[in-house]
């Protein structure tokens, strides 16, 4: 019996994740959160033949308490979106109370629950959701992710697509770390899986890898005010809560990167060593297994273009991370 939960159910992007939480034969219960429609969309849903028990809620008479008892994971899309001429961090005047008041929830709650941050700017709000259960005595670095599996999706999309070939596009695999917002999004394209064309030049290298750090806004702009990338990243947020729900269940050698504290595992150390700076937060490769986080793995061997992405990617993940700390720690 597992019981997943989305937080943030009726948005652009709660609605198709919920779809495709559904669809898992993993899933037994489904709880749907939002301030708003939850009863539509959960009444919805419950019509689909899968075993998934849909409910939704609200937040009046405990809503939240309600959807979060007995979770085992919880997703969280809830949080404006961007509009075109806006940074992730813009954000954050909004999401990180939001995100804030939804980790204190959980905290009381559900603090054994597996806690999958989708809500930007994901390099502050993973803070965020840490330090509120540190103030619950609840923290458990294994058990909380920033979901970037978005960068790793478009890394295989476009890779595939200069392959010239997209039907490769799901065994294609290109590590991507760092965090989740321009600079601080590093794709190892040298790692990839599949070899890259020949006649691929530095610059084409390059180009490729400013497409994966701004695909997120190549879709604002398409959408033109009318928000940011939701179907995408349903699908990216659906395969990476599929991983972890089958390495709960004990499946193993499962890796994907994830915006983790670099503390989950010793592994972590190295990470730190690799990119020379203490930081607390960083998207490694990361095994996962039955308690979460099973091995932060280490980056690796990269090319030296790489190492001056990776340079410029822990200054503005510093300040991030910073960022969502004291915001718990010493609210202004
Ligand atoms: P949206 O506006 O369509 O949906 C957000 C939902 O959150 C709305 O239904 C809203 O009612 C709900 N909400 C607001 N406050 C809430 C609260 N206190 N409790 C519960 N629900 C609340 O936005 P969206 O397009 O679904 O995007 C959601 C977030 O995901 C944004 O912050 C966006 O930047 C982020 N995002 C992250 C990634 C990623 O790769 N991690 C990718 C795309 C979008
Ligand atoms: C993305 O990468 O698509 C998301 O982080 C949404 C955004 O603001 O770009």
């Amino acid at each position: 019996m597992t019981k997943a939960v989305v937080l943030g159910a009726a948005g652009g992007i709660g609605q198709p994740l919920s779809l495709l939480l559904k669809t898992s034969p993993l899933i037994s219960e489904l709880s749907l959160y939002d301030i708003v429609n939850t009863p539509g969309v959960a009444a919805d849903l419950s019509h689909i033949d899968t075993p998934a028990k849909v409910e939704g809620y609200l937040p009046p008479d405990d809503g939240l308490g309600k959807a979060l008892k007995g979770a085992d994971i919880v997703v969280i899309p809830a949080g404006v979106p961007r509009k075109p001429g806006m940074t992730r961090d813009d954000l954050f005047k909004i999401n990180a109370g939001i995100v804030r008041d939804l980790a204190t929830g959980i905290a009381k709650v559900a603090p054994k629950a597996f806690v999958l941050v989708i809500s930007n700017p994901v390099n502050s709000t993973v803070p965020i959701v840490a330090e509120v259960f540190k103030q619950h005595n609840v923290f458990d670095p294994k058990r909380i992710f920033g979901v970037t599996t978005l960068d790793v999706v478009r890394a295989s999309t476009f890779v595939a697509e200069k392959i010239g070939d997209l039907s490769v596009a799901p065994a294609v695999s290109i590590p991507v770390v760092g965090g989740h917002s321009g600079v601080t999004i590093v794709p190892l394209l040298s790692q990839s899986s599949h070899p890259l064309p020949a006649n691929l030049t530095e610059d084409d290298i390059k180009a490729l890898t400013n497409r994966v750090q701004y695909g997120g806004d190549e879709v604002v702009k398409a959408k033109d005010g009318a928000g940011s990338a939701t179907l995408s990243m349903a699908y990216a947020g659906a395969e990476f809560a599929a991983k972890l729900l089958r390495a709960i269940k004990g499946e193993k050698g499962i890796v994907a990167p994830t915006f983790v504290h670099l503390t989950a595992d010793e592994g972590g150390k190295k990470v730190q060593q690799e990119i020379e700076a203490p930081l607390d937060f960083f998207s490694a490769r990361v095994e996962l297994g039955a308690s979460g986080v099973e091995k932060i793995l280490p980056i690796g061997k990269i090319s030296s273009y790489e190492q001056t992405l990776l340079k410029a990617a822990v200054p503005e993940l510093k300040a991030n991370i910073e960022k969502g700390v004291s915001f718990v720690q010493a609210p202004k």
